[in-house]
């Protein structure tokens, strides 16, 4: 069966009390949006709309940078979910397989859910995400008569019996293209809120005797994100599970719960994560690698072997080859640093390339920017940069080439060169001692006139 991903996503999210349309607001540093694509994406849908509305141009901006072939439907006014889901039909037009309606703001789902839906799908002509709630609160009850689902009542519009159902509705459907528009149009909004619920169009398709069903997943699936609480609480599930599943991976973290991951984070078997790490979006770690304490990684890859931190910064395009080894108060960025090379401490290497097995002195820094150019430096293999040396980029420096401790260099090193640019040492002897002498007598001087 071919499928349509519908993801509502118009809604201004109130309760965030952002001006950030409320699927944007990250989760593992990731727009709930784009979790709930990546959740859909395990159907591979044929299409994929994503009806927006405030922040419309935001929201398709991350829609489409996802997933380019992603369609916007701009719902103007917020009438309802059902009302929300009609704006995708031009985009759906001669589209006839069955549509998969999710909400961008719920962004949890796990693939195995999205399957069952369309198994049951399969047998069924409309097919609802049902979970138990612990606490059913204000969400939509399920109102089943064996496996048939009947209807599906608002909270708001709920008797009293009808509100201890807990059986809940997370919004999620399956159907298809044809018979949902058709159920659509049916769909009214005389009820508590004015809306045109899309609920409604489970028991329009009963009263036409069509079959309707639901599939059960477990609540944490279904976290609606609503606030900026629920949003810390969606990080921190997220969190929870993304340690979890790089423990079972092979992966140690010595201390799981100080370790924050991004959503796209990949780290190999046997590598070992100090406690405090963060990683940013775009982060690879290779198998075997050690990233200590305190480092923050982001937009990087580090290969096997390689030790970085602890306090260690790794920035965008920053790429680690083998056993290359980034030490404390290292920022890397946009820089290759090749296989077993060094910057052990306290510099700073942009826009540069780094040969194999050469070391960076402490206190090494690229002055990869004049201003307003960024510019490149580009070191040998088998380089010795001394402890506190400026390269003013751009520049390149041969293989085996070295520089004095406190060089600036403005100038290529040829390969095998020592490079020296600083001034000559003066010992002017007994001098310290008389300057000394003056000082104190000056200072006598002072506190005796106050
Ligand atoms: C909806 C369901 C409720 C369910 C709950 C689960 C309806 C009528 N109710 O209620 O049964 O238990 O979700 O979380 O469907 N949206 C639009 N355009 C609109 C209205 C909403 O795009 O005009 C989007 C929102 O941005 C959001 C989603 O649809 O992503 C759900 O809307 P929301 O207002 O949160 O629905 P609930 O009242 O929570
Ligand atoms: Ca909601």
């Amino acid at each position: 069966m071919t499928i349509a991903l519908v993801i509502l996503a118009a809604g201004k999210g109130t309760r965030m009390n952002s001006d950030v349309p409320k699927v944007l607001h990250p989760i593992a540093q990731a727009p709930m949006l784009v979790h709930a694509m990546r959740a859909g994406a395990v159907l591979s849908p044929e299409r994929t709309v994503i009806v927006t509305g405030h922040g419309s141009e935001a929201v398709a901006k991350v829609a489409q940078s996802e997933d380019e072939t992603a369609q916007v439907a701009v719902q103007e006014e917020q009438l309802g979910t059902a009302h929300a889901v009609a704006q995708a039909r031009a985009a759906l037009d001669g589209f006839e397989g069955d549509v998969v309606v999710l909400y961008g703001d719920t962004p949890f789902l796990q693939p195995d859910t999205l399957e069952r839906m369309i198994e049951a799908r399969a047998k069924n002509d409309l097919v609802i995400l049902g979970f138990e709630a612990a606490d059913p609160a204000r969400y939509g009850r399920l109102v089943m008569q064996g496996h048939t689902l009947e209807r599906i009542v608002e909270f708001k519009d709920a008797t009293e019996q009808e509100r201890s159902i807990t059986f809940c509705n997370s919004g999620l459907l399956a159907c298809s293209a044809q018979t949902l528009f058709g159920l659509i149009d049916a769909v009214g909004n005389d009820n508590a809120s004015g809306e045109y619920y899309l609920t409604d169009v489970v028991e329009i398709a009963r009263g036409k005797g069509l079959t309707v069903t639901a599939v059960a997943c477990g609540e944490e699936q279904t976290l609606g994100v609503n606030s900026r609480a629920d949003l810390a609480a969606a990080d921190a599930v997220f969190q929870a599970r993304a340690r979890a599943e790089l423990l079972d991976l092979g992966v140690t973290l010595m201390a799981p719960e100080t370790v924050y991951l991004a959503a796209d984070t990949v780290i190999g078997r046997d590598s070992v994560i100090e406690p405090n790490v963060i990683f940013g979006p775009g982060v690879t770690v290779e198998s075997g690698a050690t990233i200590r304490a305190f480092s923050h990684l982001e937009g990087c890859h580090v290969s096997r072997g390689a030790i970085v931190g602890p306090y260690a910064r790794l920035r965008p395009g920053a790429e680690l080859a083998e056993n290359a080894r980034i030490g404390n108060f290292v920022e890397i960025k946009n820089a290759e640093i090749a296989e077993g090379a060094k910057v052990n401490h306290l510099s700073y290497i942009g826009d540069a390339t780094v040969g194999a097995a050469t070391n960076i002195g402490a206190g090494t820094i690229t002055c990869n920017y004049d201003g307003v150019m960024k510019h490149q430096t580009t070191i040998g293999e088998n380089v010795f940069i001394g402890s506190n040396t400026m390269l003013v980029a751009p520049v390149t420096l041969g293989d085996g080439a070295m520089t004095a401790t406190g060089t600036v260099v403005t100038r290529d090193v040829e390969p095998d060169a020592l490079a020296v640019a600083r001034a000559r040492q003066d010992n002017k002897l007994g001098y310290a001692r008389k300057l000394f002498d003056m000082l104190k007598a000056k200072k006598a001087r002072l506190s005796k006139g106050a």
